[in-house]
């Protein structure tokens, strides 16, 4: 999903579109919301599967549609689900959202009761493999 706005709603953003989540087998509902350099705002929620290990995160359904949408550089990020702290992306999550987020770029971790935590990429995933590892 995409469409353009302020930075302010993005947390609002990942909280509507979490309900339609698909999360049978966990209960565990994720949304996810990605805002570009461009002003366009990408959303995602976790796909649980009966075949558990072919679910997706929240982030990288987002991710996704940014990608297709032909964008390919996050500047803000922000998560939430129901639970007693602010939800954490996954390590996978972590290292798909510094495949396209500079340095700072910052992600808000949210759950329903109103906490928040905003740390930067690379705070949550310090020393983050990256393509110029791979350059002789
Ligand atoms: N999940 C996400 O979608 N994003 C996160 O940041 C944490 C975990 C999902 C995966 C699974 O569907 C459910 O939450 C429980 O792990």
């Amino acid at each position: 999903m995409v469409k353009t706005e302020t930075a302010m709603s993005l947390l609002d953003d990942a909280k509507a579109v979490r309900s339609n989540a698909h999360a049978p087998y966990s209960g565990f509902k994720v949304g996810a919301a990605i805002r570009t350099p461009s002003g366009a705002v990408f959303t995602g929620v976790n796909v649980e599967n009966a075949a558990y290990p072919e679910g997706t995160c929240a982030e990288a359904g987002a991710i996704a549609a940014m990608v297709a949408a032909g964008e390919n550089r996050i500047a803000e990020v922000a998560v939430v689900g129901d639970a007693p702290d602010p939800v954490t992306p996954c390590g996978g999550c972590r290292q798909k959202i510094a495949e396209f987020a500079p340095r700072g770029t910052q992600v808000t971790m949210a759950n329903l009761s109103g906490d928040e935590l905003v740390m930067t990429i690379e705070a949550l995933l310090p020393h983050a493999f990256a393509k110029a590892q791979m350059e002789g």
